[in-house]
């Protein structure tokens, strides 16, 4: 099969798109045919190397993926041929302390399709049959493909974490970002009044069309802005994944009693902060990663059968294109998901 690799960790250039063997199908498990995998951040920090996360080579990466059940495991039960699926990216071992109360991210051995192990930039991949959740046969598989690791996210992050409610604020911080663009429309469906904050000003019009009610510029003193358009008050969430540039803004933008999520450090990872206002104002900072598969199968629900989220895809790219793919998100030119074709 065709799928986009590469033979050891290091810049946009490794990857190659070429012939790899088809996966082997195990008895609880199905092959999927891949018929798009949308990128993620995530995909540029298993290149470029994540610590503690040992590959086996050539990887396939890729963790949000579309297709059609071809085959099925001897023992699986309940899926057919032919039906049109998306992955739950999330891999848990159903026994630890954590799998038992029902919250898989948690998992003492959990890992992500793609991350750990191999991924969809593939014309195939073979996953547990419990990863599979259905969607509607006129559903196009590239906005499908968009969908399950970003709203997972953002849902975790700002409906179980951020604890969000209608009539509430929220920030939004990277809003061109995938989970971001997903977390705009997750809080517009929550009845929140949405702040969302981006380098660039074509990005704040598109975060404005998306359903932000206010757009601020994250090169500029957001916190300041926000304060001045609350009444000096602060929102009651703010969902942080920009990590060191935006840290000390993001904190003086929470509310009294607030809530700061934090689900990425894209610009790096090491921060600093004052206890005193912690304290003070008795906030809360949390950290949020992926979801358990109640929030999946709640919010991919929302997204393929209440119809009540849209994906949103930047661009579509055939497979064979995985270098400008990994290129537009480093530079960051995207606004939403840049989608795969294999
Ligand atoms: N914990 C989890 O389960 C989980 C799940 C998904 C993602 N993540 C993490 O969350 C982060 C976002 O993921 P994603 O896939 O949504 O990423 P993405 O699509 O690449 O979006 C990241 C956004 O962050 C903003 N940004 C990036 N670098 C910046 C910088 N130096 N200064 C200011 N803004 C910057 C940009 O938004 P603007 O251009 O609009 O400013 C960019 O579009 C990543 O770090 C990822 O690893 C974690
Ligand atoms: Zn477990």
């Amino acid at each position: 099969m065709k799928a986009a690799i590469f033979r050891q960790h290091g810049p946009i250039e490794n990857l190659e798109y070429t012939d790899m063997p088809a996966p082997a199908l195990g008895p609880h498990d199905v092959l999927i045919r891949v018929r798009a995998v949308a990128l993620n951040h995530l995909d540029l920090f298993v290149r470029q190397g994540i610590p503690g996360i040992n590959l086996n080579f050539p990887h396939i990466g890729g963790s949000d993926i579309a297709g059609e059940v071809e085959a099925l495991g001897a023992a699986v039960e309940g899926w057919r041929e032919g039906q049109r699926v998306v992955v739950n990216p999330s891999l848990w071992c159903g026994v630890c302390e954590f799998c038992v109360a029902g919250e898989e991210s948690l998992c003492v051995k959990y890992q992500i399709i793609g991350e750990h192990t191999t991924g969809g930039m593939a014309e195939y991949i073979v996953v547990p049959s419990a990863n599979l959740f259905r969607i509607p046969d006129d559903y196009p598989f590239e906005p499908a493909a968009a969908a399950p690791l970003v709203y997972m996210t953002a849902w975790r992050a700002l409906i179980t974490q951020g604890r969000l409610r209608a009539g509430q604020t929220v920030l939004i911080l990277g809003a061109g970002g995938g989970v971001a663009s997903a977390a705009i429309q997750i809080a517009r469906l929550a009845g929140a009044k949405v702040y969302a904050a981006s380098r660039d000003g074509a990005k704040r019009e598109r975060a404005r069309e998306l359903g932000a009610d206010e757009v601020l510029d994250s090169t500029a003193d957001f916190a300041k802005e926000l304060r001045a358009m609350t009444n000096r008050r602060g929102v009651d969430v703010v969902l942080e994944n920009v990590g060191e540039v935006t840290w000390a803004r993001a904190l003086r933008s929470v509310a009294k009693g607030g809530y700061v999520v934090v689900y990425g450090a894209t610009s790096g990872p090491h921060v600093q902060m004052d206890l005193r206002p912690l304290f003070w104002n008795q906030y809360h900072i949390l950290g949020a990663t992926m979801s358990n598969r109640q929030e999946f199968n709640t919010v991919m629900h929302l997204v393929f059968w209440e119809r009540k989220l849209q994906p949103v895809v930047d661009r579509v790219l055939p497979l064979a294109e995985i270098q400008a793919a990994h290129r537009a998100l480093e530079d960051g030119e995207q606004f939403g998901k840049i989608v795969l074709t294999p």
